[in-house]
C-alpha cells in the first residue's frame, strides 16, 4: 500500500515539474472568499493548519506527508521557527524539496525520505509540533498516533487537515485496507485520545469543496491536454486521481466523507 502511494506520487511530481508548474501543492485548499484563485486556497489550507499550530520562533517543527515541500516554503517565508522536518515516501519529491531548499539556502529545512509512521531520525520528545496536512489518511493511524507521541514534547501539538469517513460508514472502511487507513472519525478518535487530548475538532469540508471540485477540472484537463502514449503510467495515475477526487466531492456533499481541523496535544 505504502509502496503504492509513494509510486503514485512519484508520478504525480514528474508531472507537475514535466508541466513546469510554479506552485505545487497537491491539496483541495480552503475557500475564504468566492474570488479566492485554486492555489490561494490551497494556501490558506495550510495556513489554517500553521496558525492552529500557533507556531513559535523556537519551535522545532515535522511536516509530514509534505508533498513537493512546497507548503514548507511558504511556512518559510511567512512563519519564524527554529527548523523543520519533514517526512514524504515519495522520493522524487523529497529530492525535489532538498534540491530547492538548497537552491535558496535554507538550512533549517531538513526533508528525509521516510515514513510518518516511523521518524527514526528524531529523537523521543525533539519536536514541538507535527503537521500534517491532507495526507494522514493514507497512513497505518495507529502507529502514526503513537509516532507522533513519540516525537513530540509533552503539552506538543499534533495538527491535521484530515478527510475520513463518516461513523455512518464504519462497516464499508472494513472492506479494504486502504478505506481501513482512512478510517471513521469515531475510531481514529479512540486511537489518537490513546496519546493525546482533543483540544479542537472543526469541521471544514465546506470550504474544501469547491477547490476539490475544482481539482477533478485540473486532472481532467491535464489528462486531455498533456496526454502522450509514452506516458501511459501517468495517465493511469491522474484518471485514478480524478475519480477518486469526484467520489471525495460527493461524500462531502452528502457527509459520508468529512474534512476536519484538529488539533491534538500531547498526554
Ligand atoms: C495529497 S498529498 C498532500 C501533499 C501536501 N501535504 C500538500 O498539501 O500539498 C499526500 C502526501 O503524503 C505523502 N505520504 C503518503 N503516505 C505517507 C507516509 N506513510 N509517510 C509519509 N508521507 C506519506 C505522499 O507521498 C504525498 O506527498
Amino acid at each position: 500500500m505504502t509502496e503504492f502511494v509513494a509510486h503514485q506520487y512519484d508520478d504525480f511530481q514528474t508531472i507537475l515539474e514535466a508541466l513546469n508548474k510554479e506552485r505545487k501543492y497537491l491539496n483541495y485548499g480552503y475557500r475564504k472568499s468566492r474570488s479566492d484563485s485554486y492555489e490561494q486556497k490551497q494556501e490558506q489550507l495550510c495556513t489554517l493548519v500553521y496558525d492552529a499550530a500557533e507556531i513559535q520562533p523556537h519551535h522545532i517543527l515535522i511536516d509530514v506527508g509534505f508533498g513537493s515541500g512546497e507548503q514548507d516554503f511558504l511556512l518559510a517565508n511567512r512563519y519564524q521557527f527554529a527548523a523543520l522536518h519533514g517526512f514524504n515516501i515519495a522520493s522524487s519529491q523529497v529530492e525535489y524539496a532538498q534540491g530547492r531548499a538548497a537552491a535558496l539556502g535554507l538550512k533549517k529545512l531538513h526533508f528525509h525520505h521516510g515514513q510518518a509512521e516511523s521518524m527514526a531520525v528524531m529523537a523521543s520528545g525533539q519536536a514541538d509540533r507535527v503537521m500534517a496536512v491532507e495526507c494522514a489518511f493514507y497512513f497505518d493511524r495507529s502507529r502514526f498516533y503513537a509516532e507522533a507521541a513519540r516525537v513530540l514534547k509533552p503539552g506538543g501539538l499534533l495538527v491535521l487537515a484530515d478527510i475520513t469517513f463518516s461513523d455512518r460508514l464504519k462497516a464499508f472502511t472494513r472492506l479494504a485496507d486502504d478505506l481501513e487507513r482512512v478510517g471513521y472519525l469515531g475510531k481514529n478518535q479512540e486511537s489518537w485520545e490513546k496519546h493525546f487530548h482533543t483540544r479542537r475538532l472543526q469541521t471544514i469540508h465546506r470550504e474544501t469543496i469547491p477547490g476539490a471540485q475544482q481539482t477533478v477540472g485540473i486532472l481532467l484537463r491535464m489528462i486531455l491536454k498533456h496526454f502522450r502514449w509514452k506516458d501511459r503510467q501517468a495517465y493511469r495515475t491522474l484518471w485514478k486521481m480524478a475519480v477518486s477526487t469526484q467520489i471525495t466531492v460527493i461524500g462531502f456533499l452528502t457527509r459520508l466523507i468529512r474534512y476536519d481541523l484538529i488539533v491534538l496535544e500531547k498526554k
